[in-house]
């Protein structure tokens, strides 16, 4: 891809005064932009960005200026006595009001019968130039005085507190006060019907909760919650004030992402803000993690902000970091960073695997390619994993002290991955830079193999690949933090041995808190289960050591049938996130079994088998004095009861489905609930719950109907359903990809949903094309796809695609990773079936 200039190089912003007056039943806005700035010696010509604005006219210093239209997004504004120094630039223009959730957009909902809708906009990475002509880079910070006419009666919402509101003529006109030196990314409104929950932290700053009408008032009060205290903590972490005077969170019913961290004015989906008394534990701990997330931002990203996109990972590998420190802090009683070892960790360490997969750092050359290098597990996932590293690695108390030095040093400007690795070696006296500058800018990650003889431990590093790879002579510098104080801080080398005293359990990587994995010699492994049977390894090693072998399994470095013994060694197991990595390790092995009815079998008996001490312990009711851990764990152990096909599991959700409201039954337990019902029960219901999916106001709700409704193994419900995705009356395009993803990864689902979205490929194309979640398709699709068949059919389908920024790499890496799969189940399928068989 082409390489666009950056337009701050010949055009230095300062100030922005813009105007707009939105005509929400015309789907039309109108605008005049008064932009002050410097023009640098050498240029002629001021180049705004703009995209798809009607220009109607452009004055400069007062006088009439010529101004033409250009590539990238380029309006050219030339006038014959131009000369380099300051400028003001006058502009009007109008432009229309879309559905595309970027730009300015509408979003749709109902409240009592009556269809309404909401104003709102999002503008990262580059959509502010689809609403005002302007220099859209991360760099070019300037202040903004912003003013929206509007119908009347209405919340209008900006970055920063409203200055005067006044009617005129009928119409709404608010005035908000300047903004802070700040990027145009950042920049938000939100106008409608909304009303709001609101406190005051203890520093005085305001926070508000709002949504629609159509939301309980009492849903706001969990993210109000969450939101001040969040503030109060980074606000302590940081030691540097929350920057602006306000913060608003709005629940927005349409939106393309989770969140984004508009400065001072933070936009959700409903479902990552609201929540009510009948909430999951599972959802509360995902809205916290948002909403931490995106406050994060607010100084990490927002106040100090990278220079340009290819830093973008830096923005978000922190603020997911962040996410965890910070809920950690506000729910200890969550355990949360067994969340992250459970979530991140897993996520990052699969993806990670597969050859061609991207760095955590990637050069962007153009803002079109963000979406294309957006691959969560890394840019979110993997690069929170390194700056966890590195927090182990120097001390949270230098880690701190050095974001202060860096928020100090960088306020209201911009910077690169260096200015943060300077600001914490300076705090930590550790020479960090090339230890962090080698994980961020390397693919993939090491496997560490050990083995020990009489006193001699030999250590050795390579790159660990699933699937099909080419050699690699890639070297880590590995924090290896050993139980053992006699093995080395780092491992640098390919390969070394130390002396070591005795034969008691050798661990490395204790706590998970870097990025390698390490296999362990057959000796060392069978102390390790033995210690875990004795209940001597903590949460986080248990689901490390299920995880590694997983991963493991997959590479061929062990075999997938040694899953089934150690999985044995997890039966007396109480805690609900190593029963995650249980349930995972156990789905592991679905794979290799689907034509073979009888090890089918066995493995549901035994996955039932497995679960039922726990069954017994937890059965279907919340008791009063529960802990939060025993009622979430109750839903993975009845999943595993369901998936084998426990009479009594499968007897009593049908009667709960029978005997209670959808939103009444338990939140917890919901998605299960319907699931069972729709999979061994009537089908029509598929259809009445899908009516149902299509009036619900609760995001909850529909997403468990979602969950639920996608485990039917009737064929023509199927494809009732995957011709639903396209019906925007039922299912918003905002959740099209999960409906998806639940298809093709269910059994029945499978081949149905892959001939579907081939057919409906250009469907994808005109709907998701330009977005992030474009390149999701081909992503889910690899994911799910098992045989050599369908690796013959992807590969043909989108190998002539490869050449789509958005996909190549996502293509490629689907190729590599279906591949590897049927591989994999070629290759240990066999004794995995004749184990499973046998028991
Ligand atoms: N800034 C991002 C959202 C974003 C990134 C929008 C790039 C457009 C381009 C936001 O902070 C974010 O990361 N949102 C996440 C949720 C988060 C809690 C993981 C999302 O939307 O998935
Ligand atoms: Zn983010």
């Amino acid at each position: 891809m082409q390489t666009v200039p950056h337009l701050i190089e010949r055009f230095i912003p300062k100030h922005y005064q813009l105007s707009l007056t939105l005509d929400r039943a015309d789907r039309h806005f109108a605008g005049i932009v008064t932009l002050s700035g410097t023009l640098p010696p050498g240029a002629d010509t001021i180049i705004l960005h703009s995209k798809e604005l009607v220009v109607e006219s452009v004055t400069l210093d007062g006088k009439a200026a010529d101004f033409a239209s250009s590539d990238n997004d380029e309006l050219h504004i030339t006038h014959r006595d131009l000369l380099p120094g300051k400028h003001i630039i006058v502009i009007a223009y109008s432009a229309t009001i879309t559905d595309a959730m970027h730009g300015l957009y509408s979003c749709y909902y109902e409240h009592n019968g009556v269809k309404k809708e909401l104003l709102a906009t999002q503008f990262e990475s580059h959509h502010a130039r689809e609403v005002f002509p302007c220099i859209d880079e991360p760099e070019a910070k300037a202040t903004f005085d912003v003013t929206l006419t509007t119908e009347p009666a209405i919340t209008v919402l900006g970055n920063m507190p409203i200055k005067t509101q006044t009617t005129e003529n009928e119409l709404l006109v608010t005035t908000f006060e300047t903004t802070p030196r700040m990027s145009t990314y950042l920049l938000a409104w939100v106008t409608g019907e909304l009303h709001r929950k609101t406190a005051t932290t203890n520093q005085g700053v305001e926070v508000n909760v709002w949504a629609t009408p159509a939301q309980a008032a009492s849903s706001l009060d969990f993210a109000l919650d969450i939101a001040v205290r969040s503030i109060e903590f980074y606000e302590e972490y940081f030691d540097t004030p929350y920057p602006l005077p306000k913060s608003d969170h709005v629940a927005l019913p349409d939106f393309s992402s989770g969140a984004m961290e508009n400065w001072g004015l933070v936009t959700y989906r409903e479902i990552a803000l609201l929540a009510d008394t009948h909430t999951s534990i599972g959802s509360r701990q995902y809205i916290a993690t948002v909403i931490a997330h995106e406050l994060a931002h607010q100084w990490f990203g927002n106040l100090v902000t990278m220079k340009w996109w290819n830093n973008l990972w830096l923005n978000e590998s922190f603020a997911t970091l962040m996410e965890y420190i910070a809920v950690e802090a506000l729910h200890p009683e969550w355990n949360i960073w067994l969340d992250f070892a459970t979530n991140e960790s897993i996520m990052a360490l699969r993806r990670d695997s597969i050859d061609g997969v991207q760095s955590v750092q990637t050069d962007v050359n153009h803002p079109d390619e963000i979406n294309s290098l957006f691959d969560g597990a890394i840019v979110y996932a993997k690069g929170a994993r390194l700056l966890r590293m590195l927090q182990h690695y120097v001390g949270d108390a230098a880690f701190q002290a050095g974001l202060k030095h860096y928020f100090n040093d960088f306020a209201y400007s911009n910077t690169e991955a260096d200015d943060l690795w300077q600001s914490i070696a300076r705090a930590s006296g550790k020479d960090i830079v090339a230890l962090m500058n080698t994980w961020i800018s390397q693919p993939g990650f090491p496997v560490v193999h050990v083995t020990q003889q009489n006193e001699t431990v030999s250590l050795s590093q390579e790159q660990f690949f699933v699937g099909p790879h080419q050699p690699s002579s890639a070297l880590w510098p590995i924090p290896l933090s050993s139980s053992d104080p006699a093995m080395p801080e780092l491992l640098t080398e390919k390969s070394i041995t130390a002396k070591r005293p005795g034969t008691s359990s050798l661990r490395f990587n204790v706590g998970d808190s870097a990025h390698f994995i390490t296999h362990y010699d057959e000796a060392q492994l069978a102390q390790l289960i033995s210690e875990l049977s004795l209940g001597l390894m903590s949460p986080v090693d248990r689901v490390q050591l299920l995880d590694e072998a997983t991963l493991l399994a997959r590479g061929g470095i062990m075999q997938t049938v040694q899953l089934i013994d150690l999985i044995k060694a997890y039966r007396d197991e109480t805690s609900e996130p190593v029963w995650t990595i249980i349930a995972i390790a156990l789905a592991e092995l679905r794979k290799f079994i689907e034509d073979d009815p009888l090890a089918e079998e066995k493995l549901r008996t035994f996955t039932a088998e497995i679960a039922s001490t726990q069954y017994a312990r937890l059965g279907w009711t919340q008791r009063p004095d529960e802990t939060e851990d025993d009622t979430k764990l109750r839903s993975t152990i009845i999943a595993m009861e369901l998936y084998g096909e426990n009479q009594d599991a499968i007897k009593t959700a049908q009667s709960m489905f029978a005997a209670s409201k959808l939103e009444d039954l338990d939140s917890e337990l919901r998605p299960l609930i319907i699931g069972a019902t729709v999979r061994y029960g009537d089908d029509n219901i598929v259809s009445e719950l899908l009516a149902r999916y299509g009036n619900s106001q609760s995001g909850e709700l529909r997403q468990d109907i979602c969950a639920g409704i996608t485990s039917t193994r009737q064929p023509d419900k199927i494809a009732e359903l995957l011709e639903t995705i396209k019906n925007p009356a039922i299912i918003r395009p905002q959740d099209a990809a999960l409906w998806f993803v639940y298809l093709i990864r269910s059994r029945e689902g499978r081949d149905q949903s892959w001939q579907w979205i081939r057919n409906n490929w250009q469907w994808v194309v005109d709907s998701f094309g330009g977005d992030k979640s474009y390149a999701d398709y081909p992503r889910y699709s690899a994911g799910a796809l098992t045989t050599r068949r369908q690796l013959q059919e992807y590969s043909g389908f989108f190998t002539p695609m490869k050449d789509v920024p958005a996909l190549s790499r996502v293509i490629a890496m689907g190729i590599s990773e279906i591949e590897g799969r049927v591989e994999l189940i070629e290759r240990d399928g066999p004794a995995v079936r004749d184990a499973l068989r046998s028991l």
